[in-house]
């Protein structure tokens, strides 16, 4: 039988490469996204291929993507919470509206999206659920504090929920990406940084160079979307996949360095060799 995948923020980056990956392969893939008429060329013209509106922050765009999917496939094998985006800079200078959108989509949106499929799961007594966090789900770099703790938040839930359904024939996988070159570091970022507070300013312009840098050299999304094919497929009880060459090394050292050390390196990878580190 045809396995069926639905995919948030499936409009560019990995959520997109994941959609091409699954349908290259013979999979079934609603591809939801929050402007399916901002993205135009994302449909394809094929009854495998299903595009509609999901906004993480609107639980009616859920509930109603979640039913097109169900009334056009029949059921639903893997459910991957994607949509996401970064907001970076000094916590003092992040307003309440911005602290608010980034818990509302990478947290509250994600959990939406679980609640929503989990009955679904049960009922068929199967069913996959992966999460995307970020190797920033278990370590972190300065100024993502906010980011980092919605990630952080991410990873808390999804291995915890793992005990929960498991005896459900449920499976919750955890993906990890490191550096990826996605609208992730331009398009989709929020940044917040009032240069009136001047004692941030020299870290805050090293840290942002650092960064345009690893997102530069960051790798393709094609390497997370064959981590989510392998983590789909995955009939263990696995839950952590980390996705890409930094993840790995970086998750590596993290687990292996003590954490006075551990900071060093990440002070000396962020600020190089300027007296902030
Ligand atoms: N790129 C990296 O280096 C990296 C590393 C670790 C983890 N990640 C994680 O990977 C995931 C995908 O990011 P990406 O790198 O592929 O970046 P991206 O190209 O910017 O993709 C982000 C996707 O999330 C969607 N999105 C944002 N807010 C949404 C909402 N309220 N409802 C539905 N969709 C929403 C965006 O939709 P629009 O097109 O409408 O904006 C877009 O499709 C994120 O969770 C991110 O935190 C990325």
């Amino acid at each position: 039988m045809t396995k069926t995948i639905l995919i948030t923020g499936a409009s560019t980056g990995i959520g997109q490469a994941t959609a091409e990956w699954f349908f290259e392969r013979g999979w079934n893939v609603a591809a939801t996204m929050r402007s399916p008429e901002s993205h135009p060329a994302a449909d394809r013209s094929d009854s495998r291929w299903l595009t509609c509106r999901l906004d993480v922050t609107d639980p009616k765009s859920i509930a109603s993507a979640l039913q097109e999917a169900l009334s056009r496939y029949g059921r639903i094998d893997v459910w991957v919470n994607n949509a996401g985006y970064g907001l970076s800079g000094t916590l003092e200078s992040a307003t309440e509206q911005q602290i608010q959108r980034q818990f509302d989509t990478n947290v509250f949106g994600l959990i939406r999206c679980t609640q929503a499929i989990l009955p679904h799961f049960r009922n068929q007594k199967s069913g996959t659920l992966i999460n995307v966090s970020s190797m920033g789900g278990r370590l972190t770099f300065p100024l993502y504090s906010l980011y980092h703790a919605t990630k952080w938040a991410v990873e808390g839930l999804s291995e915890s929920l793992q005990f929960e359904v498991r005896p459900l024939n449920i499976r919750v996988k955890i993906i990890e990406p490191g550096p990826i070159r996605t609208d992730f570091y331009d398009r989709s970022a929020d940044f917040c940084h009032n240069r009136g507070f001047t004692e941030y300013n020299e870290l805050v312009d090293q840290a942002v160079r650092t960064y345009q840098k690893a997102g530069e050299h960051g790798q393709p999304p094609e390497v997370v979307a064959r981590v989510i094919w392998k983590a789909a497929r995955d009939r263990s009880w696995k839950l952590r996949y980390p996705a890409g060459r930094d993840a790995r090394i970086l998750l590596t050292l993290r687990s292996l360095l003590p954490n006075r050390l551990y900071q060093a390196v990440v002070r000396s990878q962020v600020f190089g060799r300027t007296r902030l580190r």
